[in-house]
């Protein structure tokens, strides 16, 4: 190892560890793709065996466990039960006022089998798709989960976009039931998140059927034939009894996620459920090495891939007890987070670079304040994590002897690709090696791997479980995205830039393309841009992300008015709230910079790297392809 700041596992976490030994079954899970993944298969249940481990005759549609029959479910639920797991409990939940919830494994799937009930009563089939846009509450796992009991597909939306990204979603889905709350607390205040679905079902007709959770108990408006409310269903008599877990294959849909990319719309990521079974039941069980006393607190929002990953599925097919939290970090105070890993005794954290900054900007008072000393283990996720944030997390959360798993992966590939071991040597804000049965490379634009320590693109060589099936009803766009660009090699284009150190380790740097990690929320650059030109002063505009110390990045919007309109700082308020209403409060630009033009290539297309250039007085490199 070179020079840099190492920071090695002590013996006690060599000794606990799942996994004591990484070259050589990293080696093997490489040279043996299939058997080892033959073997990570046989860890859990499955209604029928697959008669090929992958089956890769239709580049990139790459079929994992083909032949197999199995339901997430059946492993992350079903399989517990009549073992003592049945009476552990699966899931601690606090809402922001305090209340607590608690579900033993024979509770989550009473819960589960009730929603799953309701839903196959208000005719959801196999194959459909229903919306979930909620707050944090259980009723938003239960309700994953009883989707993936019954056969149906799942798209949630994050509960923090506005009714026109849910509308987008719930159209591009066609789901007939949208599963809501009235609302969540943040912040001590009600969100009403009922009110923003009816906003978007004005505009749209697909939906027949919203369930909603009553929470915050504020007025909403129900329309007699459409909305009703969950607890009343669930006092019926169709809502009890048990409910059976649909045989699926392993290549049957088991979620759809919209996620931002480089141009249009958000795409719907298609996850199924055999391969991502295998690899967040691995990934978990690895990395975060997870163990029956463990209790598990990833701190994402459901609404994303981290909380599908390792929130509900990965943690509970492992029998873990998840820890989930309704509200802001910082409410009432800002030991609210160390108030509840000591409260619930926490074993294992894992969160974003962003909340850790957030964290750390109170000081570490607020932590010294509480006996933290059940965690065992750290996690990071969502942008690079600087050194600085790295040290302060390791010191003052972790007392130096918790390992931080770095973990680099996105929403296409359904688990960590690049992540530690808990006997991981770690330099803070590098994600270290890749995953077993991953090969990952840095390389130029022609695909050939760049010398070590030079920046280049980062590429995945070889299919893993976890990977996206396809982008939902568009299996070019998925090739057009993912698989063009290094066609010629098969590579997978993650997207991201990145350097390969001496000693192996990656660096991860950021995205090459036009998505925008915001706070760990990813967000693309077109829609914010549409959203930006929807304000009726708007005739053009441009989006960037510019460094930012606590967010990682920000937004920064270019705006060229409609002619005879003049600029002012009411309107540049405006244009942000603008956005922020048209996306959500997570898109809203740090500022707006009014232009009389916007650079572009002779073809029309915006540069964005030259406003990033001269925003940061940095080189505009080459400007030969500029119109003028
Ligand atoms: C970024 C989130 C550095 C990266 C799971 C990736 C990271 C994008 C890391 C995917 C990390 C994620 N270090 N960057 N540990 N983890 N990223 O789809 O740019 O929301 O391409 O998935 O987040 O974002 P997504």
């Amino acid at each position: 190892m070179n020079n840099e700041e190492i920071y090695y596992p002590s013996e006690e976490v060599i000794q606990q560890a799942n996994v004591k030994e990484y070259d050589k079954l990293y080696q093997y899970s490489i040279e043996e793709r299939e058997a080892f993944w033959a073997e990570q298969a046989e860890k859990l249940e499955w209604y029928k065996k697959w008669d090929k481990v992958l089956d890769d005759s239709n580049k990139p549609f790459y079929e994992w466990y083909r032949g197999a029959e199995t339901n997430i479910i059946h492993n992350a639920i079903d399989r517990h039960l009549g073992t003592p797991t049945q009476n552990k409990l699966a899931y601690i939940w606090e809402g922001e006022d305090g209340e607590i919830k608690t579900y033993s494994y024979h509770a989550l799937n009473r819960e589960v089998s009730i929603f799953a009930n309701i839903l196959k009563a208000m005719g959801v089939k196999k194959g459909d798709i229903v919306t979930i846009y909620m707050p944090q509450l259980p009723e938003q796992i239960f309700a994953m989960l009883a989707c993936a009991k019954i056969g149906a597909a799942h798209s949630v939306v994050y509960g923090g976009f506005s009714s026109e990204a849910l509308l987008d979603r719930i159209k591009a889905a066609k789901s007939r039931v949208v599963i809501t709350a009235d609302g969540g607390y943040r912040r001590g205040k009600p969100t009403h998140l009922k009110k923003i679905v009816n906003e978007a079902l004005e505009m749209c007709s697909v939906v027949e059927v919203v369930i909603t959770v009553k929470r915050t108990g504020e007025a909403v408006e129900m329309q007699n034939d459409r909305d009703f409310w969950f607890h009343d269903l669930k006092a019926l008599p169709i809502a009890n009894g048990k409910c059976e877990t649909v045989h699926m294959k392993s290549t049957d849909m088991l979620f759809l996620l919209y996620t931002s990319g480089s141009t249009g719309k958000p795409k719907g990521l298609v996850h199924t459920h055999g391969g991502y079974s295998v690899y967040t039941a691995t990934t978990m069980r690895m990395v975060f090495d997870i163990k029956p006393e463990d209790r598990f607190w990833c701190a994402a929002d459901p609404g994303w891939i981290t909380g599908h990953s390792y929130i509900v599925y990965g943690p509970l097919i492992n029998g873990a007890t998840i820890f989930s939290y309704e509200g802001a970090p910082n409410h009432p105070y800002p030991d609210r987070w160390w108030r509840m890993v000591e409260k619930f005794g926490i074993s294992i954290l894992y969160t974003s670079p962003t909340a850790i900054r957030g964290l750390m900007r109170f000081g570490e008072s607020w932590v010294e304040k509480h006996d933290i000393s059940s965690l065992r283990l750290l996690g990071s996720v969502g942008e690079p994590i600087n050194p600085e944030a790295w040290k302060w997390y390791y010191k003052h959360v972790g007392k130096e002897k918790c390992p931080i798993m770095d973990t680099w992966w996105q929403t296409e590939t359904g688990g960590f690709m690049i992540a530690p071991l808990p006997i991981t040597p770690l330099k803070p804000g590098s994600a270290t090696k890749p995953f077993f049965g991953n090969e990952m490379a840095v390389v130029n634009d022609k695909g050939e791997k760049v010398a070590t320590g030079e920046q280049g693109n980062l590429v995945i060589k070889a299919p893993w479980p976890g990977m996206a099936a396809t982008v939902h009803n568009d299996d070019e766009r998925f090739v057009e995205t993912y698989w063009k660009r290094f066609e010629k090699q098969g590579f997978y284009s993650a997207g991201d830039a990145a350097r390969k150190d001496e000693d192996g380790y990656f660096w991860i740097i950021g995205r090459t393309d036009d998505v925008i990690k915001v706070s760990g929320y990813r967000l693309g650059t077109a829609e914010i841009e549409s959203a930006i030109v929807s304000h009726p002063s708007v005739a053009e505009a441009a989006a960037i992300a510019l460094p930012h110390d606590l967010k990682g990045n920000a937004i920064h919007g270019f705006v060229i008015l409609k002619h005879g309109l003049v600029a002012s700082a009411e309107l540049e308020i405006q244009i942000k709230n603008h956005v922020a209403k048209m996306m959500g409060p997570i898109a809203k630009p740090e500022s707006i910079t009014f232009v009389d033009a916007l650079p572009k290539t002779r073809s029309g297309k915006i540069m964005r790297r030259v406003l990033k250039a001269r925003a940061l007085g940095e080189d505009e490199g080459d400007l030969s392809t500029l119109a003028d």
